[in-house]
């Protein structure tokens, strides 16, 4: 259930039988030489979309640009301003809450992201506190990140070990794969598996990691994972998402 294909009345009636929602997030950012510039939110996208269905939950539309600022040494790449992606959170959430949401998953696929969602949650939480008791709706914020939930860890250490890396990763990959086939391609890549280390700036990224990758082989992704990957994200995600409504609910 896509909230940009229902129609208003739609929506209404969800709201009376559920007051939560599922917002993809992800990244527009390279990912090395193979992987594509869409990597984190086209596989936030999959995973979201797919728990709304298996779940019955709405889903909002994806938040496609994250905080990728490392990552701007590289064509295509874009980012927005921590400060900026907090503005844009939070009034993605505002204006859902008007309607009456208050439950908001988020599922994510970048982990630049993380605390720019965790400072917007906390301005959120700030401006109920500092409201008068009573004048604004209650809300409640939660992220996940798809490629750490317990069954996609016990996967990607199975079938790439100390090849997942932490950026172009393997499993990240093979998410996007699964989701359009037509997106596989292979290159040699040097080294094989690519250098670890930490980063700044866009300039200090480019000089340590001169192809995009950071401790990963892309080459060893498949459809087939990809796959697998995808289902136990939701399986693991939609046990996740039920406790945390059922909570609110209570
Ligand atoms: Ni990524």
């Amino acid at each position: 259930m896509l909230l940009h294909l229902q129609t208003w009345p739609e929506v209404e009636t969800y709201l009376k039988r559920s007051t939560a929602i599922i917002v993809p997030i992800g990244s527009t950012e390279q990912h090395g030489p193979t992987g594509l510039i869409g990597t984190d939110a086209i596989c936030g996208e999959a995973v979201g979309r797919k728990l709304g269905e298996v779940t019955g939950t709405l889903v909002a539309p994806t938040i496609a640009v994250g905080m990728a600022q490392h990552h701007l040494g590289f064509p295509g790449s874009m980012t927005l301003r921590p400060s900026t992606l907090i503005a844009v959170v939070k009034d993605n959430v505002e204006s859902l809450a008007r309607h009456g949401f208050t439950h908001f998953y988020f599922v994510n696929g970048h982990g630049g992201n993380v605390a720019p969602f965790s400072a917007a949650f906390s301005e959120l939480y700030a401006e109920s506190s500092l409201a008068r008791p009573g004048n604004r709706p209650p809300i409640r914020c939660k992220l996940r990140n798809w490629y750490e939930s317990a069954k996609v860890k016990a996967i990607s250490r199975e079938l790439y070990g100390d090849s997942e890396g932490s950026h172009a990763t393997p499993s990240e990959v093979a998410l996007t794969w699964a989701v359009y086939p037509q997106a596989v391609r292979k290159a040699k890549m040097e080294p094989e598996v690519a250098p670890r280390g930490e980063f700044t700036d866009a300039a200090d990224y480019r000089r340590n990691f001169p192809d995009g990758r950071i401790g990963s082989n892309p080459n060893l992704a498949s459809i087939e994972a990809g796959q697998r990957l995808w289902d136990a994200a939701v399986a693991d995600l939609a046990e996740d998402l039920k406790a945390f409504v059922k909570l609110a609910a209570g």
